[in-house]
């Protein structure tokens, strides 16, 4: 079984994406599954290059730093075999119809059905697809959201088979196991997200601890002066308690009753979060302070990936009539 799972470097990588994920992938690792740190899909929309590169080494960093064995899973940045992935996007692009791309309410939602979006926003299911069927992979942890990029990737996978031989393992998407959904400190109704920016509400995996308890006194809470998990009617408090259940291991539920008031449940939480991603800033800084040997490991996963996805390539593009 081969399980693939990546991180877009659509900005630094934050609190939801360590606990809810990152940190997951880290501890459930088998050697066939593949990790990727997706930075060709950071530039579906307006970004910055020195951004670009600088958040992929930090997700790279990351991954390495929690835990992720770059001799053991596959892990590497996706634009370090830009050339096999962007060759079989065009593949797949001859694949798939416009109306399947257009059709992708991903697409619809963030186009706002505007001329001037980037194509790449139409086509990035496409490179999703080639990303999955480099590799072999035939189970893809997803949310809701991301589900019908998933039903893409088989329906073209099918279609390339029945056109022209059997290339592609067909993939399906998993239902990921449920883990921490974070949320927004300042805004707890929403997902706490990278794209949001430098915003109180979000705490990146390489804040400060400074940073990180002021951050978290400044989270939105309620009047009702009651410390309970309810995220319809106290979205902040529910949102600090899942979020110190996450970093404690215990059930959010369990925890209100042993916390007196807000001003104890915001301390403890900025505690149980310093804590957490201390161990993790600390490599990640070593890692990034130390070039060389993160693109020793970056190569070493990129050799490992390269190996993994040339045969699959070759194959297809031997019997759609190229090379
Ligand atoms: N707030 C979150 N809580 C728990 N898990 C989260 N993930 C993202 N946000 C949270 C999980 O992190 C993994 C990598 O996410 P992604 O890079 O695919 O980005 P995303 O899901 O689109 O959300 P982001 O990180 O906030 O980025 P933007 O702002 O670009 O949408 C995934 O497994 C994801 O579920």
């Amino acid at each position: 079984m081969t399980e693939l799972s990546g991180i877009r470097t659509s900005g630094p990588a934050h609190l939801g994406n360590y606990l809810g994920a990152v940190r997951r992938w880290a501890a459930g690792q088998r050697p066939d599954d593949v990790f990727l740190v997706a930075d060709l899909h950071g530039m579906t929309t307006t970004h910055n290059p020195h951004r670009l590169r600088q958040y992929a080494r930090q997700a790279f960093a990351l991954l390495i730093a929690s835990g992720v064995d770059p001799a053991r899973a596959l892990v590497f940045v996706q634009s370090d075999l830009v050339r096999e992935h962007a060759a079989l996007t065009w593949v797949l692009e001859c694949t798939c119809t416009y109306g399947e791309a257009k059709r992708m309410r991903q697409f619809r939602e963030k186009s706002g059905g505007q001329d001037s979006v980037r194509l790449g926003l139409l086509t990035y299911p496409v490179l999703q697809a080639a990303d999955i069927l480099l590799y072999g992979a035939d189970r893809v942890p997803v949310g809701e959201d991301q589900h019908e990029h998933i039903e893409l990737a088989r329906a073209l996978a099918n279609r390339f088979n029945g056109n022209y031989g059997e290339v592609f393992v067909v993939p399906e998407g998993v239902l990921p196991a449920v883990g921490a959904g974070i949320k927004d400190l300042a805004e707890p109704t929403r997902t706490m997200a990278k794209s949001s920016g430098e915003t109180p509400g979000v705490v990146f995996v390489l804040d400060s601890p400074e940073l990180i308890r002021r951050k978290v006194e400044r989270a939105a809470t309620d009047d009702l002066g009651t410390v309970r998990f309810a995220p319809k009617e106290q979205p902040g408090v529910s949102n600090l308690l899942e979020i110190l259940g996450a970093c404690t291991g215990v059930s959010p539920r369990e925890i209100g009753a042993d916390v007196a008031d807000y001003e104890q449940l915001k301390s403890t939480v900025a505690d149980a979060v310093v804590e957490v991603l201390r161990p993790v800033r600390e490599r990640m800084t070593e890692l990034l302070d130390d070039p060389a040997e993160l693109d020793r490991l970056r190569a070493l996963g990129a050799a490992r990936a390269r190996e993994r996805a040339t045969p699959r390539l070759e194959a297809a593009l031997k019997v759609v009539g190229l090379g």
